[in-house]
């Protein structure tokens, strides 16, 4: 009998793909190359002769695609979001996604104060002007920023949540070092919003209007798509940062082009973008925005930890068992997935 499959897009970090290997399934790793993606083809190709799929956030795994094998027994992705995979096709064909949450939430709450904190006191400016030799004098006007916490008039800031999952609410937590007030919106999360003693709910308006940071953390879906478009823009503080580590749509990066150009708010730190790894026209070039490669669960041990869960996930579902992250629980119990797994 043959080994089972297991398509791997593009190579994990260790430990993940260790356990792969040890597990005695035949592993194919498409792409060894960090900075290189799969083609639509070598997609189709590799889903076709699998019977379980690891994949990353960069994959568009669509109906299409998961119509290419009726035996497929479950997709792994190394993420928490999953945006890239068509759940709703998933339900139907009865495939199981996983997907990697958790272990990924405190180094993606530092790395979004990373970016406040870089943003307000334009710390990669200041970086660049040092590496440059440009500083020959102490200036009592050189790269003066916003304050984080109250600073010298003594009024606490006022940080904005939107999405207030376990991100969310770690950004949340961290604010406390700071003297900050946090106001949180989650259509999804009210209660626990309400029962927080880190956060009071506002609905987005109110957020906007009252925030000196605005976090992002909602998951993308058809209905947080453009959340933040060029009226909620507006809505904010001149003063105010805008900070996005969730997903890119989520912005109108368009809007935010000329939200920042314009001065309707004071900066914005970026780990994700509309259209990735493409930025719009002219934010690359603006002052006020701190830009990063989509990293803000790339710390070794967060990174091997994702790896372990997505290999481990991949494991379970090759042995038709229910995996322990699943994105879509429900699949479970449909006649597709008995069909698919079962033959009836
Ligand atoms: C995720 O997991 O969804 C992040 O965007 C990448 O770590």
């Amino acid at each position: 009998m043959s080994s089972p499959k297991i398509f791997v897009t593009r190579r994990m970090p260790e430990p993940g793909m260790t356990i792969l290997a040890d597990s005695g399934a035949a592993i194919t790793v498409c792409k060894q190359n960090e900075s290189e993606g799969l083609s639509r083809e070598e997609l189709v190709d590799g889903v076709r002769g699998c019977d379980v799929l690891v994949s990353l956030l960069t994959e568009p795994i669509d109906r299409d695609l998961m119509m290419v094998n009726e035996s497929l027994l479950g997709i792994a992705n190394m993420a928490v979001g999953f945006n890239n995979i068509d759940i709703e096709a998933a339900n139907e064909l009865g495939i199981p996604v996983s997907n990697t949450p958790g272990v990924l939430t405190d180094t993606t709450a530092d790395l979004t104060w990373a970016l406040m904190l870089a943003v307000a006191r334009q710390i990669p400016q200041a970086h660049s002007y040092m590496a440059a030799g440009s500083y020959k004098l102490w200036g009592p006007n050189l790269f003066l920023g916003g304050d984080v916490g109250p600073g010298a008039s003594g009024v606490r800031k006022v940080l904005g949540i939107v999405g207030y999952g376990r991100i969310g609410a770690a950004v949340a937590k961290r604010a406390l070092g700071f003297d900050m007030n946090v106001l949180a919106f989650d259509p999804y999360a009210r209660e626990a919003i309400d029962g927080s003693d880190r956060a009071s709910w506002a609905d987005l308006a109110e957020l906007l209007e009252r925030s000196d940071f605005v976090s992002l953390h909602p998951l993308l879906t058809d209905e947080t798509h453009h959340l933040i478009g060029e009226a909620e823009l507006r809505r904010m503080k001149s003063t105010a940062y805008l900070v996005n580590t969730a997903r890119g749509p989520v912005v109108d990066e368009v809007a935010l082009v000329r939200a920042l150009r314009e001065d309707w708010i004071a900066g914005a730190g970026l780990d994700v973008y509309e259209d990735e790894p493409v930025m719009a026209p002219g934010l690359a070039e603006l002052p006020n925005a701190v830009l990063l490669p989509h990293i803000a669960s790339a710390s070794n041990d967060t990174r091997g930890k994702m790896s372990t869960m997505a290999a481990t996930n991949a494991l379970t579902h090759l042995r038709n068992e229910p995996a322990a992250n699943p994105v879509n629980p429900e699949v479970y119990d449909s006649a597709a997935y008995r069909r698919r797994t079962e033959g009836g």
